[in-house]
């Protein structure tokens, strides 16, 4: 239990009341009638065990056979009142566990949206995912239990005790003689309990993230032949679970435990005791009977209500997790006081901007301007900074002094929410989800007219694909778009942001992942976006941006030089130097490589048919390169 922190009774009053104030007591009505069909249910076992003194003494000693039609009716009505209640109290409580549930799994998701980069960088999708589904489960059968354990189980008890009292007030005191004995124990195994669910709880988070990499990563996982050493991973994860689910029941089974042993010593307590005034006529067979049968069935509700602490912990520990969660708040918030987004096409500066992700700086002290409706192009080595200059101007990081301006506005001035409605952004992650192609494109819309989406269509030329698709805009692309190729996922994205219509264009590598045919195809399609739109693009290739109305060079967070490509080459600066590296290595070399897989893509055709093969590669390379170099 070294993990465990001081849980003080207030702590635990503390984390109900929190549920209760935020989520259960808008079910008000719903608990009233379910707590009423507990009440109801709970008393019938008290009036059940009542009745067997009529029973006993009218009927059987007394030989009063006009008493046994009345005697059974009265059974009867009890029974068919415990069933109707158990009924009712079932399904009121389904209702109020399912809506809340609901409640709080949408709130979850909406509140862990709005959540900083950071905070996703630090909690993977897997740990989240496990929170918002299995950890609110827990949550729901804690409540319950404590809800019947409060309704049903203690009306139960109160009721049997009655009874037992009104036959016998000593008697029920000897019954209860054990009770003192088993608090103490049962105190060290709530403890218990509580730090074992914390840890099965954690445990549960860290399966589900390992689940979500290896399900999202299957294919490095298969070509890299890592099933085994991710199924050692999981296998050693489950069997911690496992210890720690384990000892968590364990715990939770000690206290109904401790329940029957001092249910044990009441009932010897009370034969021995009470026998003898049986036996000498003092009390009759009915009180017995009833005396004895009121304390059989207290025990059921007794070690339930023991086993409600157990369960109480178990979700205790769940709600103090999403508690946290839900109280964490992001830093990348809207102002107070919001200045509009500006209108029509703006330009956008950075002005002397800093940032680091923790203790390293990522920008030092970068500036520069991208005109109003022109192409600005990032240029620079990897890790130079470039696609965080993006996720500054997006707001998913905040600098740590400077700013960005979008047409005079700062980024910092402007709602979050108008902020991003003036980018889109297409990157090399083209975001698909598991829907048809349509619902991939429309995202919900539906404001667009058919005229409209083919317009896009064919300006993002995705209607060049469209028929190879089994069902054309109907069909289902697979998660993360799985069944669509890099290029075919790119042009989609196109069509989204072409949907969108923003003010402004971020292109980060947008085909940096393409081969050079789909490159053409995506570089055709973005050159229609990108028109009467403020452009800013990232490209690896320079071949992509020489036609940028002006070239942007950074070098560790910062620029080092700006111009159009003819002067940037004339300084034969950094740009220049980048520019040589890749004429040098990449140029060559793509060609070889594009004409390679030219071949092997008509493999198996006649080997005569080679040598046009080539010569169709190299005329399509030629038409690209004449597409891109175009001057
Ligand atoms: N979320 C992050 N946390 C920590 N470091 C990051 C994060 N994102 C990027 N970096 C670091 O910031 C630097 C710049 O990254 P980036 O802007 O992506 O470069 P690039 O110019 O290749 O687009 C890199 O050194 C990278 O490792
Ligand atoms: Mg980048």
């Amino acid at each position: 239990m070294s993990n465990d922190t001081p849980q003080s009774p207030t702590h635990d009053q503390g984390l109900f009341k929190w549920l209760w104030r935020n989520y259960l007591s808008r079910f008000w009505p719903y608990l009233t009638l379910a707590l009423l069909f507990m009440i109801i249910e709970g008393s019938m076992l008290g009036a059940l065990s009542f009745i067997m003194r009529p029973m006993f003494d009218t009927v059987f000693i007394e030989g009063n056979e006009g008493a046994i039609r009345y005697v059974a009716l009265a059974i009867f009505c009890i029974f068919g009142a415990r069933a109707f209640a158990a009924v009712g109290q079932k399904i009121t409580l389904a209702y109020i566990m399912q809506k809340m549930a609901a409640a709080l799994r949408t709130d979850l998701l909406s509140h862990l949206m709005k959540q900083d980069g950071a905070f996703h960088q630090t909690h993977p999708p897997g740990f989240l995912i496990q929170r918002v589904q299995a950890d609110v489960i827990s949550i729901n059968e804690g409540w319950r239990a404590l809800v019947m354990g409060a309704g049903r189980d203690a009306v139960t008890l109160i009721v049997l005790m009655g009874v037992a009292i009104s036959v016998d007030w000593k008697w029920t005191l000897v019954a209860l003689i054990g009770a003192p004995l088993v608090l103490a124990p049962a105190q060290l195994a709530q403890k218990f309990v509580r730090a074992r669910s914390r840890e099965a709880r954690d445990l549960g988070a860290k399966l589900a993230t390992r689940l979500d990499e290896v399900f999202h990563g299957i294919v490095p996982v298969k070509l890299n032949r890592l099933e085994s050493y991710q199924s050692r991973q999981y296998s050693a994860l489950t069997d911690d679970l496992v210890k720690a689910e384990v000892r968590a029941n364990a715990g939770g089974a000690i206290i109904p435990g401790l329940i029957d042993i001092m249910s044990g010593l009441g009932f010897v307590g009370v034969l021995v005791y009470g026998g003898s005034e049986i036996i000498s006529g003092e009390k009759s067979v009915g009180q017995f009977m009833s005396f004895f049968t009121a304390i059989g069935f207290a025990f059921e509700p007794l070690r339930r209500i023991g086993a409600v602490s157990g369960r109480w912990q178990m979700a205790a520990a769940g709600i103090e997790r999403l508690r946290e969660l839900l109280e964490m708040q992001p830093t990348l918030v809207s102002p107070s006081k919001p200045k509009p987004a500006p209108n029509g096409v703006p330009e956008i500066a950075l002005k002397d901007v800093r940032l680091s992700y923790g203790d390293t700086e990522v920008l030092r002290g970068a500036s520069f301007t991208a005109e109003a409706g022109k192409t600005t192009a990032l240029v620079g080595a990897s890790g130079a900074g470039k696609s965080t200059v993006f996720n500054l101007l997006t707001r998913l990081v905040d600098p740590s002094s400077g700013s960005a301006e979008i047409g005079t506005v700062a980024t910092a001035d402007m709602k979050l929410e108008d902020l991003r409605g003036l980018f889109s952004v297409v990157s090399q992650d083209a975001a698909l989800f598991d829907e048809s192609l349509r619902e991939n494109l429309l995202l919900g819309r539906t404001d667009v007219t058919e005229a409209r989406l083919q317009e896009v269509l064919e300006a993002a030329h995705v209607t060049d694909f469209l028929p190879q698709l089994a069902n054309g805009l109907e069909t289902q692309v697979g998660p993360r778009g799985s069944s669509l190729s890099g290029g075919q996922r790119q042009r989609v994205a196109i069509a989204r942001a072409l949907l969108r219509d923003t003010p402004v264009l971020l292109l980060d590598e947008a085909t940096s992942a393409l081969d050079a045919e789909s490159e053409a195809v995506v570089q055709a399609a973005l050159e229609s976006l990108s028109k009467g739109r403020t452009t800013l693009v990232i490209a690896h290739r320079l071949s992509t941006v020489r036609d940028a109305d002006k070239i942007v060079v950074m070098e560790q967070g910062a620029v080092v030089e700006e111009g159009r490509h003819e002067e940037l080459l004339a300084q034969n600066g950094a740009y220049a130097r980048l520019h040589e590296l890749q004429f040098k290595t990449s140029g060559p070399t793509a060609d070889s490589v594009a004409l390679a897989s030219q071949g092997r893509r008509r493999k198996g055709s006649a080997g005569a048919a080679r040598g046009s093969s080539r010569r169709d590669g190299s005329s399509l390379l030629s038409r690209i390169s004449a597409r891109l170099f175009r001057r």
